[in-house]
């Protein structure tokens, strides 16, 4: 419907006048691409993002947490964001929710607070999920917040309350578009696949244009093209021209600048950010009541800490932008945590650990350790016969790389005594209830940066030759 309002003439014209607009090379540009096709591919190496990665990225891992946002027409059902297609919505009908999506006024500035109350440094909403329905007052589709619906570009009111906040701004964009006409015939037809690649490239450009400086490019799905069709090394090319200061992820066929496990947390030798729901979907489901706990929460990011990786967290707000309550409970309480112990995530460097505690968790900055204490390990029946369990002595780390100096609980800064052996740093003066909520966090100097690896200890323990007859 929305595409019969605007006439096939002037959408074959806009596309024409975006395609020339798009392939308008650069100087820069120009030299990279001489005597290269258009379609011709670098495999995403361009030259400048390759020597500008390490600066560009410094910010993005110092902060190591961030907030995501799925909102979009699919808020409005309440079914999560793949309701159109996994429901099988015709687009007439699904059209149709535009004029019941109402964000209410400030719904921005309240997910900043949040964001801000929760310890997260950067935001990443969805300009445009696979519905197709565009965030932003964009000129190459009607069906677009501004024109359909609200008659508000939401971009536009996120960037402001974002920047007005001193927070980093990210955009999500979907390059697979369940709603465009050439959103699919473009892998099968080459006339559609020009439109259609003109069009992703238009609305990209006009996102990295139209709002100033953009911290990150956050693509998805690059379902039907290969990242030849997509134009993809063009496609970051121009992103960089634009905005030669963001980073851009791995989800439009190229490497990018970082990847995303989704749904998991899985170290890359490179930069890499996990995402992850709070409940189980990403938009909005309004009888999804699988929450995760804060203390969940807080490990999974102190495991995306220990192995130099981010983690963004995701809200999927009511369609008028209202964030659910229970995700506001968990965030208020992450954030909590996090303004008392923040020192253990906020610019730590990774790799301070390569096997994991049963109970514990480690982040390291420096020559410093943090020892995460997510389940306080007090009160066994054993303490009665190894007496090093009982309190005291609660805390016990196997396999330190690194000769511990001093110890304090983070909270309070109180010193806390220890014990260290070839085998085992053992942490005493500790209370039988753990003094944090709902994680503690043990800061210990040590005499250089510290790696616990308690597979280590394997081989040094002594076995005293028990059984063997010698
Ligand atoms: C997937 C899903 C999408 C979600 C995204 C978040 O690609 O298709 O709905 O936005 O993951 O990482």
């Amino acid at each position: 419907m929305l595409y019969d309002a605007i006439s096939r003439r002037s959408f074959v014209k806009t596309s024409a006048a975006v395609t020339a607009a798009a392939f308008a090379p650069t100087v820069a540009a120009a030299a990279q691409e001489a005597g290269a096709s258009p379609l011709a591919t670098e495999h995403g190496k361009l030259p400048y993002q390759e020597e500008s990665r390490t600066r560009r990225l410094a910010w993005w891992q110092a902060a190591r947490f961030g907030m995501f946002i799925h909102f979009g027409l699919y808020s409005v059902i309440g079914q999560q964001e793949w309701v159109m297609e996994s429901e099988g919505i015709p687009i007439l009908q699904y059209e149709l929710l535009a004029q019941h999506f109402k964000p209410k006024p400030g719904f921005a500035e309240e997910w900043v607070r949040l964001a801000q109350s929760a310890g997260q440094k950067y935001m990443v909403l969805t300009t445009k999920h696979h519905e197709g329905y565009c965030l932003w007052d964009t000129k190459l589709t009607d069906y677009n917040a501004a024109k359909t619906g609200p008659g508000r570009d939401l971009v536009r009111e996120y960037v402001d309350a974002a920047r007005a906040a001193g927070m980093r701004i990210g955009f999500y964009y979907s390059l697979m578009d369940w709603h465009h006409p050439d959103g699919m015939r473009c892998a099968t037809d080459e006339a559609a696949r020009k439109r259609f690649v003109a069009y992703t490239h238009g609305l990209i450009r006009e996102l990295m244009t139209n709002y100033g400086k953009i911290d990150i490019l956050w693509y998805d799905v690059a379902q039907p093209l290969t990242p030849e069709q997509w134009e993809a090394d063009r496609m970051n090319r121009m992103v960089f021209e634009l905005q030669p200061d963001i980073i851009v992820n791995n989800r439009n066929g190229l490497d990018g600048d970082f990847s995303t496990p989704e749904h998991k947390i899985q170290a890359d030798k490179r930069a890499w950010e996990s995402c992850e729901t709070m409940n189980l979907g990403w938009g909005f489901q309004r009888s999804d009541v699988e929450w995760k706990s804060p203390r969940r929460i807080l490990n999974d990011l102190a495991t995306c800490a220990q192995q130099g990786g981010n983690y963004l967290l995701n809200i999927g707000p009511e369609p008028d932008g209202t964030v659910p309550a229970e995700s506001v409970r968990i965030l208020e309480s992450v954030g909590k945590w996090l303004s008392v112990n923040g020192e253990s995530i906020y610019g730590t460097q990774g790799g301070a650990a390569v096997s994991f505690g049963n109970y514990t968790n480690f982040t390291r900055k420096g020559n410093t350790l943090y020892i995460h204490v997510y389940f306080w390990p007090a009160g066994t029946p054993a303490a009665q016969w190894l007496r090093f369990l009982d309190p005291p002595t609660v805390v016990a780390v196997g396999g330190m790389q690194a000769k511990v100096l001093s110890a304090r609980l983070l909270k309070t800064g109180q010193g806390v005594a220890f014990t260290q052996d070839a085998l085992s740093l053992r942490i005493s003066g500790l209370p039988a209830l753990a003094p944090g909520d709902p994680v503690t966090v043990i800061a210990c100097e040590c005499d250089r940066p510290p790696v616990v690896d308690h597979h280590s200890i394997r081989a040094k323990w002594p076995r005293y030759k028990v059984g063997l007859s010698v």
